[in-house]
Protein backbone atom coordinates (compact mmCIF):
# COMPACT_ATOMS: atom_id res chain seq x y z
CA UNK A 1 0.00 0.00 0.00
CA UNK A 2 1.22 3.36 -0.57
CA UNK A 3 1.83 5.71 2.18
CA UNK A 4 -0.61 8.82 2.73
CA UNK A 5 0.06 12.39 2.33
CA UNK A 6 -2.24 15.16 3.54
CA UNK A 7 -2.12 18.82 3.46
CA UNK A 8 -3.79 22.13 3.07
CA UNK A 9 -4.41 25.25 2.78
CA UNK A 10 -6.60 28.12 4.12
CA UNK A 11 -8.81 30.04 2.46
CA UNK A 12 -8.43 33.66 3.65
CA UNK A 13 -6.28 36.61 2.63
CA UNK A 14 -4.72 35.48 -0.81
CA UNK A 15 -2.52 32.84 -2.02
CA UNK A 16 1.03 33.85 -2.47
CA UNK A 17 3.99 32.41 -4.07
CA UNK A 18 5.14 31.54 -1.01
CA UNK A 19 2.41 28.96 -0.25
CA UNK A 20 3.19 27.88 -3.95
CA UNK A 21 6.89 27.50 -3.58
CA UNK A 22 6.87 26.18 0.32
CA UNK A 23 3.47 23.89 -0.68
CA UNK A 24 1.56 23.79 -3.62
CA UNK A 25 5.16 23.31 -5.63
CA UNK A 26 6.12 20.12 -3.60
CA UNK A 27 2.31 18.42 -3.40
CA UNK A 28 2.79 18.52 -7.42
CA UNK A 29 5.83 16.31 -7.15
CA UNK A 30 4.59 14.29 -4.14
CA UNK A 31 1.45 13.01 -5.31
CA UNK A 32 2.64 10.27 -7.42
CA UNK A 33 4.51 8.53 -4.86
CA UNK A 34 1.39 8.81 -2.00
CA UNK A 35 -1.81 8.88 -1.67
CA UNK A 36 -2.70 12.22 -1.26
CA UNK A 37 -4.96 14.25 -0.03
CA UNK A 38 -5.20 17.98 -0.37
CA UNK A 39 -7.77 20.12 1.56
CA UNK A 40 -8.78 23.30 1.65
CA UNK A 41 -9.74 24.25 5.55
CA UNK A 42 -12.25 26.68 5.81
CA UNK A 43 -13.39 25.97 9.40
CA UNK A 44 -9.39 27.22 10.22
CA UNK A 45 -10.16 30.16 7.61
CA UNK A 46 -13.19 31.38 10.11
CA UNK A 47 -10.81 31.44 13.37
CA UNK A 48 -10.14 34.78 12.32
CA UNK A 49 -12.69 37.64 11.34
CA UNK A 50 -14.40 36.75 7.80
CA UNK A 51 -16.26 38.08 5.20
CA UNK A 52 -19.01 34.93 4.21
CA UNK A 53 -19.37 36.43 0.91
CA UNK A 54 -15.31 36.48 0.19
CA UNK A 55 -14.75 33.26 1.77
CA UNK A 56 -17.33 31.37 -0.08
CA UNK A 57 -15.27 33.03 -3.40
CA UNK A 58 -12.06 31.66 -2.06
CA UNK A 59 -12.37 28.45 -1.26
CA UNK A 60 -13.48 27.76 -4.88
CA UNK A 61 -10.35 29.78 -5.80
CA UNK A 62 -7.89 27.98 -3.66
CA UNK A 63 -9.58 24.97 -5.48
CA UNK A 64 -8.99 26.42 -9.25
CA UNK A 65 -4.91 27.03 -7.88
CA UNK A 66 -4.92 23.32 -6.93
CA UNK A 67 -5.82 22.56 -9.97
CA UNK A 68 -3.96 25.23 -12.25
CA UNK A 69 -0.94 24.39 -10.75
CA UNK A 70 -0.84 20.92 -11.43
CA UNK A 71 -2.89 18.99 -8.72
CA UNK A 72 -4.46 15.87 -10.76
CA UNK A 73 -7.74 14.93 -9.33
CA UNK A 74 -7.88 11.67 -11.10
CA UNK A 75 -4.62 10.98 -8.98
CA UNK A 76 -5.15 12.88 -5.73
CA UNK A 77 -8.59 13.65 -3.68
CA UNK A 78 -9.42 17.28 -3.44
CA UNK A 79 -12.05 18.35 -0.67
CA UNK A 80 -13.24 21.12 1.24
CA UNK A 81 -13.15 20.58 5.16
CA UNK A 82 -16.17 21.52 6.37
CA UNK A 83 -18.18 19.10 3.95
CA UNK A 84 -16.78 16.36 6.05
CA UNK A 85 -17.90 16.85 9.60
CA UNK A 86 -15.67 13.84 11.15
CA UNK A 87 -13.17 16.66 11.28
CA UNK A 88 -14.64 18.64 13.64
CA UNK A 89 -16.09 15.59 15.77
CA UNK A 90 -12.04 14.34 16.05
CA UNK A 91 -11.04 17.62 16.83
CA UNK A 92 -13.40 17.94 19.72
CA UNK A 93 -12.03 14.09 21.24
CA UNK A 94 -8.25 15.11 20.40
CA UNK A 95 -9.22 18.24 22.19
CA UNK A 96 -10.03 16.13 25.87
CA UNK A 97 -6.21 15.16 25.79
CA UNK A 98 -4.49 18.44 24.67
CA UNK A 99 -3.06 20.84 27.36
CA UNK A 100 -4.25 24.23 26.51
CA UNK A 101 -0.29 25.42 27.95
CA UNK A 102 0.37 23.09 24.85
CA UNK A 103 -1.48 25.61 22.66
CA UNK A 104 -0.62 28.68 24.22
CA UNK A 105 2.77 27.87 23.27
CA UNK A 106 2.36 28.38 19.85
CA UNK A 107 4.17 30.56 17.97
CA UNK A 108 1.27 31.37 15.31
CA UNK A 109 -1.38 31.68 18.74
CA UNK A 110 0.91 34.26 19.85
CA UNK A 111 1.28 36.27 17.26
CA UNK A 112 -2.32 36.24 16.11
CA UNK A 113 -3.57 36.68 19.42
CA UNK A 114 -2.18 39.84 20.40
CA UNK A 115 -4.69 42.11 22.43
CA UNK A 116 -8.07 41.83 24.11
CA UNK A 117 -10.71 38.96 22.96
CA UNK A 118 -8.96 36.57 21.83
CA UNK A 119 -11.12 33.52 20.57
CA UNK A 120 -11.01 29.83 21.62
CA UNK A 121 -11.45 28.80 18.00
CA UNK A 122 -7.77 30.52 17.83
CA UNK A 123 -6.29 28.78 20.89
CA UNK A 124 -7.86 25.71 19.75
CA UNK A 125 -6.60 25.92 15.69
CA UNK A 126 -3.51 23.32 16.33
CA UNK A 127 -6.38 20.06 17.17
CA UNK A 128 -8.51 21.15 14.22
CA UNK A 129 -4.91 20.53 12.11
CA UNK A 130 -4.18 17.35 14.42
CA UNK A 131 -7.60 16.17 13.71
CA UNK A 132 -7.50 16.61 10.01
CA UNK A 133 -3.56 14.40 9.74
CA UNK A 134 -4.92 11.79 11.89
CA UNK A 135 -8.28 10.74 10.35
CA UNK A 136 -6.44 9.63 7.16
CA UNK A 137 -3.08 7.75 8.38
CA UNK A 138 -1.28 10.29 7.23
CA UNK A 139 2.47 9.39 6.63
CA UNK A 140 3.55 12.31 5.33
CA UNK A 141 2.65 16.56 5.60
CA UNK A 142 4.48 18.48 2.94
CA UNK A 143 4.18 22.11 4.62
CA UNK A 144 6.50 25.12 4.97
CA UNK A 145 8.39 25.68 7.62
CA UNK A 146 6.01 28.00 9.85
CA UNK A 147 3.25 24.73 10.25
CA UNK A 148 6.42 22.47 11.36
CA UNK A 149 5.77 23.37 15.35
CA UNK A 150 2.19 22.28 14.25
CA UNK A 151 3.15 18.78 13.01
CA UNK A 152 5.12 18.38 16.01
CA UNK A 153 1.66 18.94 18.52
CA UNK A 154 -0.25 16.20 15.90
CA UNK A 155 2.71 14.20 16.74
CA UNK A 156 2.56 14.61 20.49
CA UNK A 157 -1.24 13.70 20.67
CA UNK A 158 -0.98 10.80 18.34
CA UNK A 159 1.55 9.43 21.28
CA UNK A 160 -0.90 10.80 24.30
CA UNK A 161 -3.55 8.86 22.41
CA UNK A 162 -2.19 5.81 21.58
CA UNK A 163 -0.61 5.67 25.16
CA UNK A 164 -3.55 6.36 26.79
CA UNK A 165 -6.35 4.12 25.12
CA UNK A 166 -4.71 2.05 22.15
CA UNK A 167 -2.47 2.28 19.75
CA UNK A 168 -4.44 3.38 16.94
CA UNK A 169 -2.96 6.72 15.61
CA UNK A 170 -0.38 7.11 12.99
CA UNK A 171 2.45 9.38 13.69
CA UNK A 172 3.20 11.46 10.64
CA UNK A 173 6.30 13.53 9.56
CA UNK A 174 6.68 16.99 8.65
CA UNK A 175 7.90 17.26 4.92
CA UNK A 176 10.15 20.40 4.41
CA UNK A 177 11.98 21.18 1.68
CA UNK A 178 14.70 23.32 2.48
CA UNK A 179 14.11 25.34 -0.93
CA UNK A 180 11.35 27.24 -0.79
CA UNK A 181 10.62 26.15 2.70
CA UNK A 182 10.19 30.35 4.19
CA UNK A 183 9.91 32.96 1.74
CA UNK A 184 9.74 35.90 3.30
CA UNK A 185 8.10 39.57 2.80
CA UNK A 186 8.91 41.60 0.09
CA UNK A 187 8.40 44.39 2.04
CA UNK A 188 9.91 43.06 5.52
CA UNK A 189 12.54 40.22 4.93
CA UNK A 190 13.18 39.69 8.66
CA UNK A 191 9.19 37.99 8.39
CA UNK A 192 7.61 35.24 6.55
CA UNK A 193 5.65 36.45 3.35
CA UNK A 194 1.95 36.43 4.62
CA UNK A 195 -1.49 36.26 3.32
CA UNK A 196 -2.83 38.58 6.78
CA UNK A 197 -0.07 41.11 5.81
CA UNK A 198 -0.97 44.45 6.58
CA UNK A 199 0.92 45.75 3.26
CA UNK A 200 -0.17 44.39 0.11
CA UNK A 201 3.62 45.50 -1.06
CA UNK A 202 4.40 41.96 1.36
CA UNK A 203 3.76 39.19 -1.17
CA UNK A 204 2.79 38.17 -4.68
CA UNK A 205 -0.67 37.17 -4.85
CA UNK A 206 -0.95 34.30 -7.71
CA UNK A 207 -3.69 36.05 -9.31
CA UNK A 208 -1.29 40.12 -9.41
CA UNK A 209 -1.62 41.49 -12.99
CA UNK A 210 1.53 41.59 -15.05
CA UNK A 211 1.58 45.90 -13.76
CA UNK A 212 1.31 44.88 -10.04
CA UNK A 213 3.90 42.37 -10.18
CA UNK A 214 6.69 44.60 -11.47
CA UNK A 215 5.43 47.52 -8.87
CA UNK A 216 5.60 45.11 -5.77
CA UNK A 217 9.11 44.04 -6.87
CA UNK A 218 10.86 47.50 -7.88
CA UNK A 219 9.44 48.61 -4.72
CA UNK A 220 10.77 45.24 -3.01
CA UNK A 221 13.25 46.60 -0.08
CA UNK A 222 17.16 45.57 -0.99
CA UNK A 223 20.04 45.48 1.54
CA UNK A 224 22.69 48.40 1.29
CA UNK A 225 24.97 48.28 -1.30
CA UNK A 226 24.84 47.25 -4.56
CA UNK A 227 25.90 43.45 -5.51
CA UNK A 228 24.11 41.18 -6.20
CA UNK A 229 25.11 38.23 -3.33
CA UNK A 230 23.30 35.38 -1.92
CA UNK A 231 24.23 35.63 1.72
CA UNK A 232 22.55 35.72 5.32
CA UNK A 233 23.53 38.87 5.91
CA UNK A 234 21.73 40.27 3.10
CA UNK A 235 18.27 39.09 4.19
CA UNK A 236 16.73 40.45 1.11
CA UNK A 237 18.50 39.90 -1.49
CA UNK A 238 18.68 36.39 -0.70
CA UNK A 239 14.69 36.01 -0.60
CA UNK A 240 14.90 37.87 -4.23
CA UNK A 241 17.37 35.59 -5.75
CA UNK A 242 15.96 32.53 -3.61
CA UNK A 243 12.37 33.32 -5.30
CA UNK A 244 14.25 33.68 -9.18
CA UNK A 245 16.23 30.53 -8.44
CA UNK A 246 13.06 28.08 -7.60
CA UNK A 247 11.11 29.74 -10.06
CA UNK A 248 13.62 29.64 -13.33
CA UNK A 249 15.13 26.28 -12.18
CA UNK A 250 18.40 28.04 -11.53
CA UNK A 251 21.09 27.60 -8.97
CA UNK A 252 21.88 30.77 -6.89
CA UNK A 253 25.50 30.42 -7.28
CA UNK A 254 24.37 30.68 -11.16
CA UNK A 255 22.33 33.85 -10.54
CA UNK A 256 24.85 35.76 -8.37
CA UNK A 257 27.40 34.85 -11.66
CA UNK A 258 25.11 36.23 -13.97
CA UNK A 259 24.44 39.77 -12.20
CA UNK A 260 27.74 40.10 -10.89
CA UNK A 261 28.25 43.55 -12.73
CA UNK A 262 24.78 44.39 -13.09
CA UNK A 263 22.86 46.47 -10.53
CA UNK A 264 19.58 45.90 -8.58
CA UNK A 265 17.64 47.51 -11.04
CA UNK A 266 18.14 45.01 -13.56
CA UNK A 267 17.95 42.20 -11.62
CA UNK A 268 14.56 43.32 -10.74
CA UNK A 269 13.29 43.74 -13.88
CA UNK A 270 14.05 40.83 -14.91
CA UNK A 271 12.82 38.85 -11.78
CA UNK A 272 9.76 40.76 -12.22
CA UNK A 273 9.35 39.34 -16.21
CA UNK A 274 10.34 35.68 -14.65
CA UNK A 275 7.53 35.84 -12.04
CA UNK A 276 5.09 37.00 -14.82
CA UNK A 277 5.73 34.11 -17.66
CA UNK A 278 5.29 32.13 -14.41
CA UNK A 279 1.91 32.98 -13.28
CA UNK A 280 0.40 33.95 -16.74
CA UNK A 281 0.02 30.25 -17.61
CA UNK A 282 -1.32 29.73 -14.25
CA UNK A 283 -3.77 32.38 -14.29
CA UNK A 284 -4.88 31.61 -17.79
CA UNK A 285 -5.72 27.98 -16.36
CA UNK A 286 -7.58 29.13 -13.50
CA UNK A 287 -9.87 31.48 -15.48
CA UNK A 288 -10.41 28.48 -17.88
CA UNK A 289 -11.58 26.17 -14.87
CA UNK A 290 -15.47 26.42 -14.87
CA UNK A 291 -16.87 26.80 -11.40
CA UNK A 292 -19.21 23.92 -11.84
CA UNK A 293 -15.93 21.38 -12.74
CA UNK A 294 -14.39 22.37 -9.53
CA UNK A 295 -17.60 21.66 -7.57
CA UNK A 296 -18.19 18.18 -9.08
CA UNK A 297 -14.63 17.03 -8.00
CA UNK A 298 -14.74 18.86 -4.57
CA UNK A 299 -17.89 16.87 -3.87
CA UNK A 300 -16.30 13.91 -5.53
CA UNK A 301 -13.40 14.37 -3.05
CA UNK A 302 -15.88 14.93 0.04
CA UNK A 303 -17.38 11.90 -0.67
CA UNK A 304 -14.17 9.76 -0.47
CA UNK A 305 -12.56 11.37 2.40
CA UNK A 306 -15.65 10.94 4.82
CA UNK A 307 -15.50 7.74 3.96
CA UNK A 308 -12.07 7.39 5.07
CA UNK A 309 -12.46 9.50 8.10
CA UNK A 310 -15.43 7.51 9.52
CA UNK A 311 -13.83 4.60 9.97
CA UNK A 312 -11.02 5.87 11.68
CA UNK A 313 -13.60 8.23 13.68
CA UNK A 314 -15.60 5.00 14.80
CA UNK A 315 -12.58 3.23 15.88
CA UNK A 316 -11.46 6.19 18.06
CA UNK A 317 -14.92 6.88 19.44
CA UNK A 318 -15.23 2.86 20.48
CA UNK A 319 -11.43 3.17 22.04
CA UNK A 320 -12.30 5.95 23.93
CA UNK A 321 -15.87 4.24 24.99
CA UNK A 322 -18.30 6.02 23.11
CA UNK A 323 -21.30 3.51 21.90
CA UNK A 324 -20.64 3.74 17.93
P1 LIG B 1 -1.52 28.36 5.42
O1 LIG B 1 -2.84 28.45 4.71
O2 LIG B 1 -1.11 29.51 6.24
O3 LIG B 1 -0.36 28.08 4.39
C1 LIG B 1 -0.44 27.04 3.44
C2 LIG B 1 0.93 26.45 3.17
O4 LIG B 1 1.83 27.44 2.68
C3 LIG B 1 3.02 27.46 3.47
N1 LIG B 1 3.51 28.83 3.58
C4 LIG B 1 4.74 29.22 3.26
N2 LIG B 1 5.80 28.54 2.78
C5 LIG B 1 6.92 29.24 2.53
N3 LIG B 1 7.04 30.57 2.74
C6 LIG B 1 6.01 31.29 3.22
N4 LIG B 1 6.13 32.60 3.41
C7 LIG B 1 4.79 30.62 3.51
N5 LIG B 1 3.57 31.01 3.98
C8 LIG B 1 2.80 29.90 4.02
C9 LIG B 1 2.58 26.91 4.83
O5 LIG B 1 3.66 26.39 5.56
C10 LIG B 1 1.58 25.86 4.43
O6 LIG B 1 2.24 24.66 4.09
N6 LIG B 1 -2.48 25.51 9.39
C11 LIG B 1 -2.21 25.45 7.98
C12 LIG B 1 -3.30 24.80 7.19
C13 LIG B 1 -3.64 23.41 7.63
C14 LIG B 1 -2.88 22.23 7.39
C15 LIG B 1 -3.64 21.17 7.93
C16 LIG B 1 -1.65 22.01 6.76
C17 LIG B 1 -4.77 23.03 8.28
N7 LIG B 1 -4.77 21.68 8.48
C18 LIG B 1 -3.16 19.85 7.86
C19 LIG B 1 -1.19 20.68 6.69
C20 LIG B 1 -1.95 19.62 7.24
C21 LIG B 1 -2.06 26.88 7.47
O7 LIG B 1 -2.52 27.81 8.06
O8 LIG B 1 -1.49 27.01 6.28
Amino acid sequence: MRKRLFSAIQPSGTLHIGNYLGAIRNWVKLQYDYESFFCIVDLHAITVPQNPKELRKKTIEVAKIYLACGIDPKVSTIFIQSQVPQHAEMMWLLNTITKVSELKRMTQFKDKSEGKGVLAGLLNYPILMAADILLYDTNVVPVGEDQLQHVELTRTLARRFNSKFKNLLVEPKALIEKEGMRIMGLDDPSKKMSKSADSSYNYISLTDSDEIIKDKIKKAVTDSGKSIKYTDTKQAIKNLINIYALLDNAKPADIEEAYRRKGYAAFKTDLAEIVISFLKPLQGKMRSIEDAEVIKILNQGAEKAREIAQIKLSEVKKIIGLIV
